[in-house]
């Protein structure tokens, strides 16, 4: 099996990123993952023979603290180590800060695990998970180069709704 990684977002096909997810965490909006991904401080996407295997992407500040999301790997392709390469390259990126993530599912903390995350005893979050939908944008977003995450205009906070099975926080590094 010959796995590339890919590590820019130069003619990603945001379709087949969002079948991956279609078949793993469930169905999103190929143009907002490409808002999302393009304002993310670090992806990988691990292409199997030429089509897309999976995915995994970072959003930080790139010097205290880190939250890697949506680490996904199509069923067709699980338990051959693709999301062991993919988040190790995330975590090269990230080998300065603290790094969290969540998950649901008690059958991934194994996998967090063996990356040497721990689960922290308690995580808050607000207005997390995949139950929000997406919200209309008002205006231009900033790309990967001139990223602000602090931008009003991509989304309204008075108007998410709270998802029926907040994430349990899986693990921290750092
Ligand atoms: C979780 C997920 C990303 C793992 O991807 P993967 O490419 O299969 O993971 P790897 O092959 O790199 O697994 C590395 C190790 O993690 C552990 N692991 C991975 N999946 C596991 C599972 N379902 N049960 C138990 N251990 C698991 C194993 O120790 C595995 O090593 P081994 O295969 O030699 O035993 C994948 O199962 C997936 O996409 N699931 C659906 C989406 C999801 O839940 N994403 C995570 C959101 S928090």
């Amino acid at each position: 099996m010959d796995v590339t990684l890919k590590r820019d977002l130069e003619g990603v096909d945001w379709r087949e990123v969002a079948a991956v997810y279609a078949e793993t965490l469930g169905p999103e909006d190929p143009a907002q993952l490409e808002r999302t991904w393009s304002r993310s401080y670090a992806t990988a996407l691990a292409y199997v023979d030429g089509g897309l295997a999976g995915v995994a992407r970072a959003i930080s500040d790139g010097e205290r603290e880190a939250l890697i999301v949506g680490v996904a790997v199509r069923p067709a392709y699980q338990r051959r180590g693709i999301a062991t390469a993919m988040m190790r390259a995330l975590m090269d990126d990230l080998r300065r800060t603290a790094i969290i993530l969540t998950c649901e599912e008690d059958e991934n903390v194994a996998f967090y695990e063996s990356l040497g995350f721990r689960t922290h005893k308690r995580a808050m979050v607000l207005g997390m998970g995949r139950a929000r939908p997406p919200q209309p944008l008002d205006g231009d977003l900033p790309g990967r180069q001139g990223a602000n995450h602090n931008d009003k205009r991509a989304f309204s906070t008075n108007s998410w709704s709270r998802a029926p099975h907040e994430p349990t926080l899986c693990g921290t590094t750092g």
